[in-house]
């Protein structure tokens, strides 16, 4: 970045200015630092404008052919890394169309014909944003199929499900981790849907209250991919919804990691053991040689915080602006970029950490036999055996206290054990046959939760089913 600080106004806009601005306020007015990043936009955005206004005889096909070959050349120095960014040219826009002019001289001058900045970068965050949707798009569905993997190798895998964090019944790996893939179909779904309204194309609304020029709004669509074009121009130029919708889609998806993430973390922890997690996603500590500890799973929570931030500034910054286009705008790009970076590469990370999940399947058993998992499907089975649900929930209660006196799992007692832990409730014990002890079992249990959105393994291997067949 080449900081010329001449004193000369030079600006593509000072001509009524009678004295420089500092170059404190340069550097603080200026987005070319982060918004070259929409560069290929800009570009592209500039080529379907030259090209319609050629074709509406606006400017000559002279002028469109050395525009053209300006750009290619704009474009190839950029890929280079050789483009010579310019602080004093403020921003993207204004960098590519001063070095077009010098390089086509006045056809360059003559593609702002009809134009603004202020509809052509909404169009240019609006390209942009599309392609950063695609790739996330992309990405989910990755992670989905990876997902997919491991719940299917653990559709009969049984581990505690929890309710306040305590041990509530048998669930499977396997639908636990379905959980996660439902939580990111709905964020694949957002993700689309928010995709519709960001693509809609600003330009042809010129600074606020459109051209007097004839131009062919529908034509630019077609060309540059929008499904339509922007209805009113003042609204086009200074709404930001579509990138606030696109950061509330992000916190969501972010939520639902860091949520996944906290699970990983405790799951890994020694306490528990359920898993472990591949090497390669964690780090030792440089005092503690005993550690390893789960710093990526860690780092997706936090960065959550990030998002939701975004969220928040891009909310902020809007709220108070009157129509139309205010510079405050300006502002909605960091916080766009970095959501967009921060998202992309979670769910790369993410794609790869979930095929490194090693299940230790036998410390999940250990932690069902803990919890009296069972004791629900204990009065499930006393409720089809005539008991109202109320005293079933209290005879099995009384055995769970049982079972706590003798330090014993519900499974373990004898039949008459259990009769004898429920007498004090009419009709439950005679209720109680030696059948009880197949629903006492995790694996009963299990089994039994048999129909659309339950635990039992064969649902869970119907459900890995009808996401990879959707996800097709
Ligand atoms: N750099 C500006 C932005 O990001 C471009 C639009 C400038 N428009 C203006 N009227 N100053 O919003």
């Amino acid at each position: 970045m080449t900081d010329t600080t001449s004193s000369q106004p030079a600006k593509a806009w000072s001509g009524r200015f009678t004295e420089p601005v500092s170059d404190l306020v340069k550097r603080y007015t200026a987005s070319v630092f982060f918004d070259q990043r929409m560069a290929r936009q800009d570009i592209r955005g500039s080529l379907a404008h030259a090209k319609m206004l050629a074709r509406q005889g606006i400017i000559g096909a002279q002028d469109l052919a050395d525009i053209e070959r300006g750009m290619a050349q704009i474009l190839d120095e950029i890929e280079r890394g050789e483009f010579g960014w310019n602080l004093d040219d403020e921003d993207v826009h204004l960098n590519i169309e001063k070095r077009l002019t010098a390089l086509v001289g006045d056809a360059g001058k003559r593609l702002h014909t009809g134009r603004s900045r202020n509809d052509q970068v909404a169009t240019d965050i609006r390209l942009w944003l599309r392609d950063a949707i695609d790739q996330i798009l992309t990405l989910i569905g990755d992670f989905q199929k990876n997902l997919l993997d491991v719940a299917e190798a653990n559709a009969a895998t049984p581990m505690p499900g929890f309710t306040h964090l305590q041990v509530a019944q048998p669930v499977t790996f396997g639908h636990h981790l379905m959980a996660y893939f439902e939580m990111s179909r709905r964020d694949a779904e957002r993700f689309a849907d928010c995709r519709k309204r960001v693509n809609r194309l600003p330009l042809g609304s010129a600074a606020l209250a459109g051209t007097s020029y004839p131009i062919d709004r529908e034509f630019v669509a077609q060309e540059l991919g929008f499904d339509e074009v922007c209805y009113n121009s003042l609204d086009a130029v200074s709404d930001r919804d579509f990138a606030i919708e696109f950061c509330a889609a992000s916190s969501l998806l972010m939520t639902h990691l860091s949520r996944f993430s906290e699970e990983l973390i405790l799951w890994m922890s020694p306490r528990v053991g359920f898993i472990d997690l591949a090497d390669r996603f964690c780090t030792g500590s440089s005092i503690m040689p005993q550690k390893k500890n789960p710093d990526v799973p860690e780092l997706v929570r936090g960065k959550t915080g990030r998002v939701n931030g975004s969220l928040i500034s891009l909310l902020t910054l809007m709220k108070g602006q009157p129509l139309a286009y205010n510079k405050d705008n300006q502002e909605d790009k960091e916080p766009l970029f970095d959501t967009a970076d921060t998202v992309i590469d979670t769910l790369r990370i993410y794609a790869d950490m979930i095929t490194g999940i090693r299940v230790k399947a036998d410390a999940m058993r250990d932690a069902l036999k803990q919890g009296y998992a069972t004791a629900t499907d204990l009065a499930d089975y006393l409720v089809k055996k005539g008991l109202p649900f109320r005293d079933a929930h209290e005879a099995v209660a009384l055995a769970v206290r049982a079972a706590d006196v003798k330090g014993c799992d519900l499974p373990q007692f004898s039949l008459d054990e259990l009769r004898a832990a429920m007498a004090h409730v009419p009709g439950a014990p005679e209720r109680l046959q030696d059948d009880v002890f197949g629903v006492l079992t995790v694996e009963g249990s299990l089994a039994s939760r048999n129909h659309i959105g339950g635990t039992a393994p064969e649902q869970v291997r119907a459900a890995v089913a009808r996401a990879r067949a959707a996800l097709q």
